[in-house]
């Protein structure tokens, strides 16, 4: 018997299919909204095929209030678990109003929507750009929040109205209470181990590992290496890494903490996803080639403006509230990502 339904935002995107595979393994019913803005619908095909259940996929955009009023009505929803929105930090200072537009204006939608079907419970994606820059790189969730570009700020702004709406009913004793879990992911890699899902990004990758992934299968010459000259050992940017199918397992254990005791209270409750460990660029180079046998070929670049030197999450809320922990290392991260490249060079084609 399923447990209880969740709609996932954002579902046919990177880390919203391996969660779908997640929660559909775990028994959840799951029902997916995306406008396919940047993603194929055969990620949905391939959760299909790895889970051997089906699920409805409504092809919408979350900023369409009738369209979401629609699946409520139809659609038992108890959850919903929001990853819909753009991430690409260089694009949001290009397209400001585009991406509040799209984050903001339509994570608003959507809560009105769930407030008119008396539906909440949220899991939002959130991101650890919404901290300051800090002098340490480690980030506990106490950490001030401020971030330095329009993507980061709209998951802050986001973060600022799921704490406003979530505190009015605990005032007004309001019904049920709403229970949002903010989970602030740190830098999500890796694929499902089976190759069928992974990252498929538009065009040029933006990020580390895709981009790494290309050179290495070679579709892309050779990888920038954004500065060797921050006060890191090797001078190269530190990240705290962590693999896509741990992160969705901290989304399933949010939900199950949403529905115990723990928020009984209901609330607005923030939690690092991240391993606690950094690795620099030329870490992730090194293990590359060590663990795929491919040589990535490299040059230094001037570092890339808004880059910090070194983020890595202080992850002992998580483990201590939510009872989870990143299991999988660096090489699995890497072992993964380059077994769905491998299987899927040119990524999903419908
Ligand atoms: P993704 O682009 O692969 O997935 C996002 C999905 O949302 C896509 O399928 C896209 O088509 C859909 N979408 C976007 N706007 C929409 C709209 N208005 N209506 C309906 N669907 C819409 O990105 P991802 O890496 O899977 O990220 C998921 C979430 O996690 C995002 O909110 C992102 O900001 C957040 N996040 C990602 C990272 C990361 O490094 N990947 C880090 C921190 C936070
Ligand atoms: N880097 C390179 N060359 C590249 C790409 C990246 O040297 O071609 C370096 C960067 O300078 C940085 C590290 O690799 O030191 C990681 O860069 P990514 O672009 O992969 O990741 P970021 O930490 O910059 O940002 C990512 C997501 C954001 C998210 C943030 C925190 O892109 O959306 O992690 O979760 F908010």
């Amino acid at each position: 018997m399923n447990k209880h339904t969740v709609l996932v935002t954002g579902g046919a995107g990177f880390i919203g299919s391996h969660a779908c595979v997640e929660l559909l393994q775990a028994g959840y019913g799951v029902v997916v909204v995306d406008n396919l803005v940047n993603s194929k619908a055969e990620a949905l095909s391939r959760v299909e095929r790895i889970t051997g259940k089906t699920l409805p996929f409504y092809q919408a955009d979350i900023r369409d209030k009738p369209a979401l009023t629609e699946i409520f009505a139809k659609e038992s929803i108890a959850t919903v678990m929001h990853f819909a929105g753009l991430k690409a930090v260089g694009e949001s200072c290009e397209q400001p109003l585009n991406y509040y537009h799209n984050n903001v204006y339509g994570t608003l939608v959507l809560l009105e929507a769930m407030r008119d079907a008396n539906v909440k419970q949220m899991v939002f994606s959130s991101s650890a750009t919404v901290y300051q820059p800090s002098a340490t790189g480690e980030y506990s969730e106490d950490f001030p929040l401020g971030a330095i570009n329009p993507y980061g700020r709209s998951k802050v702004i986001i973060e600022d109205i799921l704490r406003d709406v979530s505190a009015v009913d605990k005032i007004k004793q309001n019904g049920a209470p709403w229970k949002i879990a903010l989970l602030r992911y740190f830098n999500p890699i890796g694929a499902h181990e089976c190759g069928m899902i992974g990252e498929d990004p538009n065009g040029i990758p933006n990020n580390l590992m895709p981009y790494v992934l290309q050179v290495a299968i070679g579709k892309l010459r050779q990888l920038s290496v954004f500065g060797n000259d921050y006060p890191t050992p090797d001078g190269t940017g530190i990240r705290d890494y962590i693999h896509v199918v741990d992160l969705v397992k901290g989304h399933i254990k949010a939900i199950e903490a949403i529905e115990s005791d723990k928020f009984k209270a209901g609330g607005c409750h923030a939690y690092n996803l991240g391993t606690g460990k950094g690795y620099s660029v030329l870490d992730i180079v090194n293990t590359f080639e060590k663990v795929t046998g491919r040589k990535v070929n490299y040059q230094f670049a001037p570092r890339r403006t808004g880059d910090l030197a070194e983020s890595f999450a202080n992850p002992e809320r998580a483990a201590r509230e939510l009872d989870w922990v990143a299991e999988k290392n660096l090489d699995d991260m890497i072992t993964d990502a380059w077994n769905w490249q491998v299987k899927n060079p040119q990524g999903y084609v419908d």
